[in-house]
């Protein structure tokens, strides 16, 4: 997407977890383009160094950490490094996150660990990494990745739809309690949207429906991009609150 002078986001200094791929990875290099100084989190160090690679060569100003959101220090130094290189932390994107579908039946315990440590925790070790920077500035912008399943739940999808229910009632929270720092909050919860999400599905049943659905409806994570900038771009006295969207065929 080219960039605009007036779109509030040049300059500033954003924090994504789960850069990697999917959704993290387009946002990192559409906020780069727009001028902003990206600071990236995720296990998969290789794919990052390749991402800040690209965008430095291009001009950007960009920083990688191997980190997994699991680890409440790894995701402190993530925003740390932030705010040592770019001396300040203006949009912190809690975005990493894992989907693994299946049946409670299947007792597939680890999973639910899993889905619980990444999606819930990691976003609260994000809040609370980012947190004491934003207050001390009275400025700031939260955005937590949710999904349609934050906000309807459907057999199989029960922990991962609880992990980003989770996500919301966290992010309301939050929204409240900072009203004195003049911090923004924003939850973005996309439907289907092509990405890796669904590579990790382990459950027969559930990856054959779901990546039935993905192939049939799913839409381009520039979806996504276009709501992250749209947050981002509003005036500093506008708070995007929410943003939920689907594909146009994408029914449930
Ligand atoms: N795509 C969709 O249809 C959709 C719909 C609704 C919501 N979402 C949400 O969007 C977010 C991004 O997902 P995506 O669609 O872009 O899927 P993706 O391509 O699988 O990306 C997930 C990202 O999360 C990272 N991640 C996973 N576990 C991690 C951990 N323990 N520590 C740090 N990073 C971790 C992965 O990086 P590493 O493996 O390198 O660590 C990867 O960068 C997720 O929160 C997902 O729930 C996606």
């Amino acid at each position: 997407m080219a960039a605009d002078d007036n779109d509030n986001i040049a300059g500033k200094v954003v924090v994504i977890t789960g850069a990697s791929s999917g959704l993290g990875e387009a946002t990192a290099r559409d906020l780069s383009a727009r001028g902003a100084t990206v600071v990236l989190g995720a296990r998969r160090l290789d794919r990052l160094k390749t991402l800040v690679g690209e965008l430095t060569a291009g001009g950007g100003k960009a920083l990688a950490l191997e980190t997994d959101v699991t680890d409440r220090a790894q995701v402190q130094r993530l925003v740390d490094a932030a705010a040592q290189n770019g001396g300040r932390v203006d949009v912190m994107i809690n975005n990493a996150g894992l989907m693994q579908q299946s049946l409670l039946e299947r007792q597939k315990i680890d999973e639910w660990d899993n889905m619980i440590d990444v999606n819930i925790k990691g976003v609260l070790y994000g809040i609370a990494a980012a947190l004491p920077y934003m207050k001390a500035q009275k400025s700031g912008h939260f955005i937590n990745v949710s999904s349609v399943a934050g906000h309807k739940i459907r057999a199989g999808g029960s922990v991962y739809s609880a992990t980003k229910h989770a996500v919301r009632v966290i992010s309301e929270g939050l929204r409240q309690e900072v009203k004195p720092y003049n911090i923004r909050t924003t939850i973005i919860s996309p439907g289907a949207v092509d990405t890796e999400l669904p590579d990790h599905i382990t459950d027969p049943d559930a990856g054959t429906l779901i990546r039935k659905l993905y192939a049939d409806v799913a839409v381009p994570a520039d979806s996504f991009v276009r709501a992250i900038v749209y947050a981002i771009s509003q005036p500093e006295d506008v708070d995007i609150n929410e943003i939920l969207y689907r594909p146009t065929r994408q029914e449930f």
